[in-house]
Formats: C-alpha cells, structure tokens, sequence
C-alpha cells in the first residue's frame, strides 16, 4: 500500500517537475519572442525618426524665379534670407550676373554667405549636392536673372520650393506664362518640386491686384495669402538690413 503510495507521489512530483519545466520552456520562448518583437519594434521606431529627422532637417533649396525683370525676386532672395537667418543657417547663390543679391547682402552687412555663381563656369547640380553633403546650410536661397531660361530651369531642377513673385500690373502676368512653363516642364521632371506666387507690390491698386490675381491663378500654383505692399521702404531697400515684416508671413505660410 504504501509502496503504491510512494509510486504515486513519485508520479505526481515527476509531473510537476514535467510541468514546472515546460511552463518554464514556453515562459522562456515566450519572453524571447516578446524581447525579439520589443527589439525589432524599438529598431523600426527609431529608424522612422531618423528618416523624419533627416526630412524635416535636410537642406531645403528656394528658387526665387520670374524670367520678367523688376518682379521682386532679389528683393524676396535678401529678405527671405534675412527672415531665415534667425533661426537657421542659410546661404545665398546668386545667378545674376549683375550680382544684386550679393552686393545687398555684403553692403549691409548681413553675415550671410553670399556667391556670386555662374551657371556657365560651375555645375549647379554638383554644388547643390556638394553643399547637401558638407551640411553647412539648412537652407539656400537661388537668386535667378531675367530673361534667361537656362539659369532659371537649372534653378527649378534643384529646388525644393519655387518661388515666383509677380508685381501688380499687366507688365507682369504678360510674361508669367513662360515662367508657368518652365516651373511646369520642371516638376514633370521632379514632380515634388513645389510652386507658389508671391504677389508684389499690392495694396495700392485694388482693381489691378485683382487681375493679377486671377492671372496668377490661372496658372494653378497657389498664390499665397501673404502679400508685399507697394512700399517706399521697399523701394529704398537695396543695400539696407531689411526691415520689412511681411516677408516673415511669406516666410511661415511657404513652410507651412
Ligand atoms: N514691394 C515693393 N514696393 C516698392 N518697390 C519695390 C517693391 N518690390 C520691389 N521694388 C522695387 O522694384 C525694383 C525691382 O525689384 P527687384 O527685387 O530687383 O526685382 P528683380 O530681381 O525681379 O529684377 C527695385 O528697384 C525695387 O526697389
Ligand atoms: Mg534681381
């Protein structure tokens, strides 16, 4: 009787025994499988940041472009860069031979790296991408020159953002249809180049404004809301540390 008895609590500890161990296999291969997922979770996390942190900080190229003259693209250029500079670290390439955005820049001294670049000498593919991998800068700003197609298409093929200003007038909307064409031929191209009219010298002829509007519209790329006023200030501007606040608003909603 009590050697049956002895057999059966030897039989009942085996099981525990049996019981403990496979509990403590599945616990084990359990944890393992939660540590493995915890792991590859943690990897994915921190790879998806990376790659937003690499987005949202990658250098950030603005190609201020209007083949019209007089439209306001170096005063955008030197004010926008200003504007940027307080919080991050810009650069300015100007392709006008005249060198208006660099003598401005230098004149009231800025402390913004201003060069002259000539699309004829250089490769500005090749120097964007060179600037890209020093990461000097978060931002560069390209100053173009009127009436010449290849500096402003070599702009919109390495921008980010196109920036075109339109001055209030008929003058102005006459010539924006080759801009709208190069801006276009260029994002089929790089279809993630963005595109935004920036209307200047507003606020003074109502009805005209209006027109420009609508013939800016017509091109499909969005007109910002935020506007630069017909403005003495602006007029006397060249060579002077740019005061004017609404290229701070043009600034926020082309980030937005
Ligand atoms: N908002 C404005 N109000 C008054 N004058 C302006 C304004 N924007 C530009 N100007 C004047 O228009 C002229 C052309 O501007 P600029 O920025 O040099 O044009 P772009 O570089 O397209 O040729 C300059 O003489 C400047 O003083
Ligand atoms: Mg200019």
């Amino acid at each position: 009787m009590s050697g049956r008895l002895t057999e059966a609590l030897c039989n009942g500890l085996l099981y525990n025994v049996h019981m403990l161990k496979l509990t403590y296999i599945c616990l084990n291969k359990f944890l393992y499988k939660c540590t493995k997922i915890c792991i590859f979770v943690h990897l994915q996390i921190n790879l998806h940041l990376l790659l937003l942190c690499r987005t949202v900080l990658r250098m950030k190229v603005y190609g201020v472009v209007n083949v019209k003259g007089g439209a306001g693209k170096t005063h955008a250029v030197v004010h926008l860069a200003r504007e940027a500079s307080h919080t991050r670290r810009v650069a300015v390439l100007d392709l006008d031979p005249t060198r208006q955005s660099v003598n401005w820049i230098e004149l009231a001294g800025l402390g913004i790296p201003a060069l002259a670049f000539d699309i004829k000498q250089s490769d500005l593919e090749a120097y964007i991408t060179q600037l890209r991998t020093e990461d000097d800068f978060d931002v560069v700003l390209i100053d173009t020159p009127a009436n010449d197609r290849d500096a402003a298409l070599e702009t919109l093929m390495v921008s980010d953002i196109a920036l075109i200003p339109v001055g209030v007038g008929t003058s102005d909307t006459g010539m924006l249809g080759t801009t709208e064409r190069q801006v276009k031929r260029a994002q089929q191209l790089r279809p993630e180049l963005k595109a935004y009219i920036l209307i200047n010298r507003a606020k003074f002829a109502p009805a005209r404004e209006r027109e420009t509007v609508e013939e800016a519209q017509k091109t499909g790329f969005p007109v910002l809301d935020a506007r630069i006023p017909l403005r003495g200030e602006y007029q006397a501007a060249a060579g002077k540390v740019p005061a004017g606040l609404h290229y701070g608003e043009v600034w926020k909603e082309v980030n937005r």
